[in-house]
């Protein structure tokens, strides 16, 4: 089996494991403890933070760990909003992953915010000239993705940053492959994404961040609850190594792919995430292209993992109808894809979609 949905989650690698080994047995402490594997432990802790700040060019004090991306997202939205007081309106787009779109119905609600979508252009792309134009005094934080999880298009984020003057933050759980020495105030990124066990993400933010888990004041009081020591080492070795590695290059899948009757690419051709492509088969449906592609030996996903069975926020933001989204495929190759993988799928995607419109016949 070819496994295509690395952006739905990766198998946790070798590396990662046997670093995270020591912090589960011997090294088991509690990083708060003052004793011995107390020390143990928060040494392994600052060492994994000190990698993850390497990593993105930024500063180890300014991150925090958190319980993957979801939290690193709700920490970033409900904590900058909450703890700055410029007013209360937040710019994003609405292409952004439930995490960020729900903390920002959260700050809606509850808080009296007021929410401001940039327009995103057919590719998926939002403009710095619209974010100039929507941004306020009172705008207390804008939000944007990097790379979008569904259909690949990775965002203009230095010039969107240089467009306002509210906190930035970014939503990089998907583009950890990319540079993250962003000039913004906070990235989020996710370890499951990168070949860390699921359940450790964290949060770069160097804005100040009212906490959304209150407790006994781990993580400088910006995240209460005892670290994931272990999950945190992880991650960072996970981190590290995907940092180094080359994706496959997809532009003749893509072009294969789009030989085929009906086909059509979402997001945009070229500014996409490594190793990700995402199209639409016209009268076809996902569901049995999937099934067909999985006889022949290729798992990949309907778009995205989150809200499955609903149809695309995203493409139907992008102005796909609702027919044509319900036909959305998503492949995402990992550095281990080799160049014959690449081609077998192609043969696989076109002999599978043939199938399904023959059924449909
Ligand atoms: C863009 C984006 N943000 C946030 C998340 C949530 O991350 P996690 O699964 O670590 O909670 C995901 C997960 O797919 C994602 O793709």
């Amino acid at each position: 089996m070819l496994y295509l949905d690395n952006a739905a989650t990766t198998g946790v690698r070798r590396e990662a494991l046997e670093a995270m080994w020591p912090y589960l047995t011997g090294t088991f402490g509690n990083p708060s403890s003052p004793h011995a594997f107390g020390v143990a432990a928060a040494a392994g802790l600052k060492g994994a933070r000190e990698t993850i700040a390497r990593a993105m060019g930024k500063r180890a004090s300014q991150i925090t760990f958190t319980a993957g991306g979801t939290e690193a997202d709700n920490l970033a939205i409900k904590g900058i909003a909450l703890a700055n007081p410029r007013g209360r309106h937040i710019i994003s787009t609405p292409l952004e992953h439930d995490a960020v779109l729900e903390s920002l119905d959260y700050l809606r609600r509850f808080h009296g915010f007021e929410i401001s979508m940039l327009t995103p252009d057919t590719y998926g792309q939002v403009s710095a000239a619209e974010l100039k134009e929507l941004s306020r005094e009172d705008t207390t934080l804008v939000s944007v993705h990097y790379g979008n999880n569904e259909i690949g298009t990775i965002q203009p984020i230095a010039e969107l940053a240089r467009a306002t003057s509210a906190p930035f933050h970014v939503d990089a759980v998907q583009a950890t492959h990319l540079p993250l020495d962003l000039d913004v105030s906070a990235i989020s990124i996710s370890g499951h994404k990168v070949g860390a066990p699921k359940g450790i993400g964290a949060l770069w933010c160097k804005a100040p961040l009212e906490p959304v888990i209150h407790g006994g004041g781990q993580e400088k009081g910006r995240r209460s609850g005892t670290e994931n020591v272990a999950g945190a080492v992880a991650f960072a070795t996970a981190l590290s190594l995907a940092r180094e590695e080359q994706m496959p290059d997809l532009s003749g899948f893509i072009a294969a792919a789009l030989e085929i009757e009906g086909a059509q690419l979402t997001g945009h051709p070229n500014m996409r995430l490594p190793g990700h492509a995402s199209f639409v088969f016209a009268g076809t449906g996902a569901e049995t292209v999937l099934l067909e592609l999985e006889r022949r030996g290729v798992i990949c996903s309907p778009g995205s993992a989150c809200g499955s069975g609903e149809v695309s926020h995203v493409l139907l933001s992008l102005g796909f109808a609702e027919d044509l989204a319900r036909t959305s495929v998503r492949f995402t190759f990992s550095a281990s894809h080799s160049a014959t993988d690449v081609d077998f799928v192609a043969r696989a995607l076109r002999d599978s979609v043939e199938a399904v419109r023959n059924s449909f016949t």
